[in-house]
């Protein structure tokens, strides 16, 4: 959270609303926040209807191995289960699938309209079809955060 507030604050990070609410954080105060949100233990997000289990089952694939077209595991940089790997990999676990796929096709628009680095989740992004991006926020959904 640390790493995202302070990329809202310096630009590196689009948002026109976080943007906005981050410019006018502290250092200080972007610590405090996510020392705070580091311990609230948040329940899962249920949508209205239950994700199909063939969806869940191919986004579980995606995410634990990825796919044979040359696509790195979701976990391989997100760390197992999605939980995050420190301050560069978020926790990506336990959110509800609408906003996974939101996400995901920010970074696709974000890929489309400039330079890609490499390893980026840009790049990332940038290789998923819509297919893929349903199967792997069903399944991040059912999964503990
Ligand atoms: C090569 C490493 C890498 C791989 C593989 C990867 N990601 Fe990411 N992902 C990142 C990085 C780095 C960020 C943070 C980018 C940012 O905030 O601008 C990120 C951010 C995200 C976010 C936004 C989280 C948030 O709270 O804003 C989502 C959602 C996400 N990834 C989903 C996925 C899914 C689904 C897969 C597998 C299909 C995947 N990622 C594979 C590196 C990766």
């Amino acid at each position: 959270m640390a790493h995202a507030l302070s990329m809202f604050k310096d630009g590196t990070r689009a948002s026109p609303v976080m943007q906005a609410v981050a410019h006018n954080l502290s250092d200080s105060d972007i610590h405090d926040l996510a020392q705070y949100f580091a311990t609230q233990k948040p329940p899962l997000a249920h949508a209205a209807e239950p994700p199909q289990a063939a969806q869940v089952e191919a986004g579980r694939q995606l995410a634990q191995m990825g796919s044979g077209t040359g696509l790195a595991a979701c976990f391989s940089c997100h760390a197992a289960g999605g939980t995050g790997n420190g301050a560069r990999f978020p926790s990506i676990a336990g959110q509800p699938a609408s906003f996974t796929v939101a996400r995901l096709h920010e970074f696709q628009a974000r890929a489309k309209s400039g330079a890609v680095k490499p390893g980026s989740m840009t790049a990332v992004a940038a290789q998923l079809t819509d297919t893929q991006i349903e199967a792997a926020a069903a399944y991040l959904s059912t999964l503990p955060r």
